[in-house]
């Protein structure tokens, strides 16, 4: 088996990442049309861990606005203009792949962050990852009223973080 890498997604990984998706996330369902949309919106934060002729995960970012947080299952309909971060949207890897994904899609897409003039990061945290995105340079921010309330979408454990990328 090749190592794991990360790769552009193309339309016909739709169905591995829906598959995927379904796997990981059974309680955060989202339609195949929102992970077209973005890919379609921004292929280039859209990626998927490829390993032999298997795709063993995926990972989805788009430019957005700080302390803004699209609910889940949500058609963006198209990026903000002057968009000043980068929004994980979603990584989800098969455990026999773990170890090391997340730290190298990060790394790529600061890269691709920074060469867009975009010098922040951010996601939601959800199911207690948290320590996990503290590793990888994410701090948790206090979310105002407006943040609660989209953050409520993606379960109890929703945590809003950001990372600041250097130089
Ligand atoms: C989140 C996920 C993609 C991480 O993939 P991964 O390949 O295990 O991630 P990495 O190994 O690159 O982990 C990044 C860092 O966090 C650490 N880490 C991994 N799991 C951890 C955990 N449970 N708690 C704390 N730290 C953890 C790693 O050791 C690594 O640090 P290091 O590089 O300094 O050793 C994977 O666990 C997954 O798909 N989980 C289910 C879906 C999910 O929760 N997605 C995130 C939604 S916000």
């Amino acid at each position: 088996m090749s190592k794991p890498h990360w790769r552009h997604a193309h339309a016909g990984d739709l169905e591995a990442i829906c598959t995927i998706a379904a796997r990981i996330h059974p309680d955060l369902a989202e339609r195949p049309e929102i992970f077209a949309e973005k890919m379609r919106l921004y292929p280039r934060g859209c990626r998927v861990l490829a390993t032999g002729g298997e795709i063993a995960g995926y990972a989805l970012a788009h430019p957005w606005m700080r302390h803004q947080v699209p609910p889940l299952d949500y058609f963006l309909g198209r990026l903000p203009d002057g968009a000043d971060c980068l929004y994980i949207h979603d990584v989800a890897v098969l455990p026999d792949h773990r170890g090391g994904a997340a730290r190298a899609y990060v790394t790529e897409i600061g890269e691709l962050a920074r060469s867009s003039g975009i010098a922040t990061l951010a996601l939601v945290s959800v199911y207690g990852t948290r320590v996990l995105w503290e590793r990888l340079g994410f701090h948790a921010v206090a979310p105002d009223a407006a943040l609660r309330d989209k953050l409520s979408s993606y379960g109890a454990s929703a945590t809003y973080m950001l990372r600041e990328l250097g130089k």
